[in-house]
């Protein structure tokens, strides 16, 4: 949506060097700068930026890429969210594009609205804490009194909303906010005939950021224990607040979840902003209630260990096990803790060290379907009924875990602790894998195979089609509109750009991708070219919204700048990504490529001779077609240089 005009103009404007260097530290080395990697712990600098080709490069993890990949990367933005970041810091104004239904910039510029006021109540809320005499007396002190140090207050943006019944709402009228954008925000309430009131009164302000730290809504936390109302109260549902999908504290700890490699899990906002406070900095909290399916989603953008940590009062704990199945299913490690009775992870926090709650953790974080078992025996010692249940139930666990060897460590354990042999628990197994399984197939029916096809546990297979799908996207990425000189049939040679070869050899043999978004990008690229453009990385990279399009352009033009492991790992295919092996590449890959229509035509005339009634003349006549297209296929292997 945002249009082509302003992408061009973000990507012209943003300086790489410049962006990077407001989250790493860079030193110039030559031409390049140099800095610690941001992605890996690491003691001597392997992280180049090149101010003059505008990429970066990361030797200690291979990533790499431009300064919207380095956003990607970085701050786990999705492709609109780094180009908005950009628009931001470089004063550049989004312009959308003309194709929006009036509906749909009327909900934009509603949303823009929801974000202005939020940021406005934050900052509001953050002067009233500290520079009012109101809020240094009651807010103030009581965060201080909770032992949050100005830096966390800073950090975490905490504020004070006052006790008069409408002092944001006046000085946001004031300011001209409008009611209906005050209202839509939930942060005034208008009655009938009455002046606008605040929600928030008298509460100490935690700001609930998004991924990208932009301000959703707020959780206020009464001070006064004399009266009777909820002791938070959080922002209702609008066009940006949707509870279900938020994770609070994941702005400012997605950093530090991506470098360790796990995410604690919480419960308050108190627990994340005491456990930051004391160092330990990778954790979300999903506000009090149990994860749903999107905030899933968001951890794992980042990382897929998880470790939920409970309070001492477990009570909530059985409550949480059905959502803690949707988690290993989403193909998570899921580990649980339990803290000493009557703590939760805040009160721990302030009460140790860094290195004891590091410790604590270590010792006593526990796996997760271990921890059901024990949990559930506790109640159904002396029920079969209720231990028959609690089997089934754990088995139903396991069946989740995507790892084979896990899940038969998981039966003999279970067998142990619950005293049950281990054949009874690996039928149970059995019947639930299967149904899995069935599900499974049905959904992979309707889905063409992926380079990389897991067809047994923990064994990989090559889908070799798929690869040089893959080559073929990646040549009109990388070298699209670089001019090539081939050969042809006769060995005569012409120069023509590598897509118009592409686009020509696949219409003169009636080819296509049988990876969807692969063809749909052939197909984008064919109609640029009837429009005289060579649509190539550079044009993919700047969709927006391209449906997976960007990522497979930003990953190909990433990869022309570095040295190609990936294709080395990949089925010793070398691919030399220097130009003057282009020529060969394009040849070798139409070539590869046309070898499995071949094999499709050969196979189905094979289908034909396998009939049982077919007259000796219609045999024949398949054998010749057969013979002429093996030998065809032969050709093209001897140009190929391989051996049938
Ligand atoms: N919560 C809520 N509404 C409530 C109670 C709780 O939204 N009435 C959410 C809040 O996000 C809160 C979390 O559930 O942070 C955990 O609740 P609780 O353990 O009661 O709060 P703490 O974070 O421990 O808060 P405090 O230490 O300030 O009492
Ligand atoms: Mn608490």
């Amino acid at each position: 949506m945002i249009s082509r005009q302003t992408i061009d103009t973000i990507f012209s404007s943003a300086r790489v060097e410049e962006v990077i260097g407001d989250f790493v530290s860079l030193k110039r080395a030559g031409g390049n700068l140099k800095g610690l990697s941001p992605f890996a712990d690491e003691k001597t600098p392997s992280f180049m930026v090149s101010p003059a080709k505008q990429i970066w490069k990361d030797f200690s993890t291979g990533k790499g890429g431009n300064v919207v990949t380095f956003l990607m990367e970085h701050e786990q933005f999705t492709y609109p969210e780094a180009l908005r970041w950009l628009a931001k810091k470089y004063n550049i104004e989004i312009e959308e594009d003309r194709e929006q239904t009036d509906e749909q910039k009327e909900e934009l510029k509603q949303r823009e609205s929801l974000y202005i006021i939020s940021e406005f109540a934050k900052k509001y809320f953050i002067e009233q804490l500290n520079e009012t005499e109101e809020g240094q007396n009651i807010g103030l002190s009581y965060f201080k009194e909770r032992g949050f140090t100005k830096q966390i207050i800073d950090k975490f943006e905490l504020g004070y909303s006052p006790a008069k019944r409408n002092a944001f709402t006046e000085t946001a009228e004031k300011k001209g906010y409008g009611k209906s954008i005050l209202e839509a925000s939930g942060l005034s309430i208008y009655k009938e005939n009455e002046f606008g009131i605040d929600r928030f009164r008298e509460r100490v302000m935690f700001p609930i950021h998004s991924f990208s730290g932009r301000i959703l809504g707020f959780g206020g936390r009464i001070l006064r224990n004399d009266v009777k109302a909820a002791k938070y109260l959080n922002s209702p549902e609008s066009e940006i607040y949707h509870k279900s999908k938020i994770l609070y504290g994941i702005f400012q700890s997605k950093q530090a979840i991506l470098k360790q490699n796990e995410c604690l899990l919480v419960e308050g906002y108190t627990d994340v902003i005491s456990l930051h406070q004391s160092g330990i900095e990778n954790v979300v909290s999903s506000s009090g209630t149990a994860l749903t399916p999107d905030q899933i989603r968001l951890i794992k953008r980042l990382t897929p260990n998880v470790t939920i940590l409970y309070d001492g009062d477990a009570a909530g704990i059985k409550a949480s096990f059905r959502g803690i199945d949707l988690i290993l299913e989403q193909e998570l490690n899921v580990k649980v803790l339990l803290f000493p009775e009557g703590e939760d992870p805040d009160s721990f926090a302030q009460k140790h060290s860094l290195e004891e709650i590091q410790k604590y953790i270590e010792e006593n974080a526990s796996d997760f379907i271990q921890f059901k078992a024990k949990v559930l025996l506790e109640d159904a010692k002396d029920s079969p009924v209720k231990k028959a249940e609690l089997i089934r139930d754990i088995i139903h666990s396991i069946s989740l875990i995507p790892n084979v060897i896990q899940r038969e460590l998981y039966i003999q354990e279970t067998s142990k602790l619950m005293d049950v042999r281990e054949e009874v628990l690996f039928k149970e197994l059995g019947q639930n894998l299967q149904r899995k399984q069935k599900e499974a197939k049905e959904k992979r029916e309707s889905q063409p195979p992926p380079a990389m096809e897991l067809v047994k546990e923990n064994m990989v297979t090559i889908n070799p089609r798929a690869i040089v799908e893959e080559e073929i996207i990646r040549l009109i990425m990388q070298f699209g509109d670089l001019v090539v000189e081939l050969k042809d049939d006769s060995g005569e040679t012409y120069e023509t750009t590598v897509i118009e070869e592409i686009l020509h050899q696949f219409q003169e043999n009636d080819l296509k991708l049988t990876n969807e978004t692969y063809q749909s990008i052939l197909e984008d690229v064919k109609l640029g070219f009837e429009e005289e453009e060579l649509r190539t990385g550079d044009f993919f990279v700047k969709l927006f919204e391209g449906g997976g399009k960007t990522e497979i352009a930003s990953e190909a033009l990433m990869e022309k700048y570095s040295i190609s492991e990936n294709w080395k790992n990949k089925l010793n295919i070398h691919i030399k990504p220097k130009e003057e092996n282009i020529s060969k590449d394009i040849t070798d890959t139409i070539l590869r490529y046309k070898t499995f229509f071949l094999e499709d035509v050969i196979k189905e005339y094979s289908e034909i001779l396998k009939g049982e009634d077919i007259s000796g003349e219609v045999r024949n006549e398949q054998l010749e077609k057969i013979m002429i297209l093996s030998d065809m296929r032969a050709k093209i292997f001897r140009a190929l240089n391989r051996v049938i």
